[in-house]
C-alpha cells in the first residue's frame, strides 16, 4: 500500500514534488560546485583540494547530484553521494547516471557510515544530512572514514537566517523544509554557531579550519549560509 503523503518524511514529500515539476531526464553538468543559497557566490570545489584527481570523495544528502556530477567530471573525482530519499537517487542516476565516477546510494547518511570501511580522502554535505541528523552520531562516524589530515567540509543554513539567534544548547530546533508548492513541513535541525560547532567537532576527532558566512541579499540582510572546513586530527 503507497504511504501516505502526510505520514511520508518531508524530505520525500519535496522530491516528490520536485520530480513532479520536471522530467527526470539527462543533465549537463554543472560548470562549479555550489556551497551557498546563491548560486555563483562563495568558493567552489577548491575548497575540497587543489587537486582531486582519482581522490575519494563523499557526500551526505546529495539530492539530485549536481555536485557529484561536477566533482566526478570536472576533477577526475571518484564521487559517491547518498541521499535518504530514493526517489532522490532515481532523479540522480537519471541526470547523471552516464558519468564515470559517480555512484549514488540511497539511505541514511549514518547508516551508510555504519556499514562500511571504507576511507574518503573528503566528506562533505551541502545543505544535507549535517545539521539534520544528531552531530554527537554523525561527526564521529563521519571521522572514523578520514585518515588523519582529511577533510570534512559542510554548508548549512546560517542559524541566524531568521533573525533568530543560535542555539545556546545541543538540541535541535524545529524548522521546516520549503516545497516546491509553495507550502512548508517541519523538521528538526541542529542550529549551531561556528563556536559550537567547533566544539562538536573536536569532540569527534576534528579541527575547524576555517568558518565563513555568506549573505543572498535577494532574500533577506542575514548570512543565509555557514561553511565550516575541518581536518581529521
Ligand atoms: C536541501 S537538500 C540538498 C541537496 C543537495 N546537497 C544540493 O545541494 O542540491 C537536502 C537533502 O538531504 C537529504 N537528507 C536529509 N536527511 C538525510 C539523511 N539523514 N541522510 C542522507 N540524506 C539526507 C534529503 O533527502 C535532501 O535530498
Amino acid at each position: 500500500m503507497p504511504l501516505p503523503l502526510a505520514q511520508a518524511s518531508p524530505w520525500h514529500v519535496h522530491a516528490l514534488q520536485r520530480t513532479a515539476a520536471g522530467p527526470a531526464e539527462p543533465l549537463a553538468v554543472p560548470p562549479r560546485m555550489e556551497w551557498t543559497t546563491r548560486p555563483g557566490l562563495g568558493p567552489g570545489a577548491e575548497i575540497l583540494g587543489t587537486d582531486l584527481r582519482r581522490k575519494r570523495l563523499l557526500e551526505l544528502g546529495c539530492g539530485p547530484g549536481h555536485n557529484i556530477a561536477h566533482l566526478a567530471t570536472r576533477h577526475g573525482a571518484v564521487a559517491t553521494g547518498v541521499d535518504l530519499v530514493g526517489l532522490q537517487i532515481r532523479r540522480a542516476r537519471a541526470h547523471y547516471g552516464r558519468l564515470h565516477n559517480a555512484a549514488f546510494v540511497a539511505g541514511h547518511a549514518l547508516h551508510y557510515l555504519q556499514a562500511t570501511n571504507e576511507p574518503y580522502d573528503a566528506i562533505y554535505s551541502v545543505f544535507g544530512a549535517i545539521g539534520l541528523v544528531s552531530p554527537a552520531l554523525l561527526l564521529p562516524a563521519i571521522a572514523a572514514h578520514l585518515p588523519p589530515g582529511r577533510l570534512l567540509a559542510f554548508s548549512v543554513p546560517h542559524p541566524e537566517r531568521t533573525g533568530r539567534s543560535s542555539s545556546t544548547d545541543d538540541r535541535p530546533r524545529r524548522d521546516f523544509v520549503a516545497l516546491p508548492d509553495h507550502t512548508r513541513l517541519p523538521i528538526a535541525r541542529w542550529e549551531f554557531d561556528a563556536d559550537r560547532w567547533t566544539d562538536h567537532l573536536a569532540r569527534a576527532g576534528l579541527t575547524i579550519t576555517s568558518a565563513q558566512e555568506f549573505p543572498d541579499l535577494r532574500r533577506v540582510p542575514r548570512p543565509t549560509t555557514l561553511l565550516i572546513t575541518a581536518r581529521k586530527t
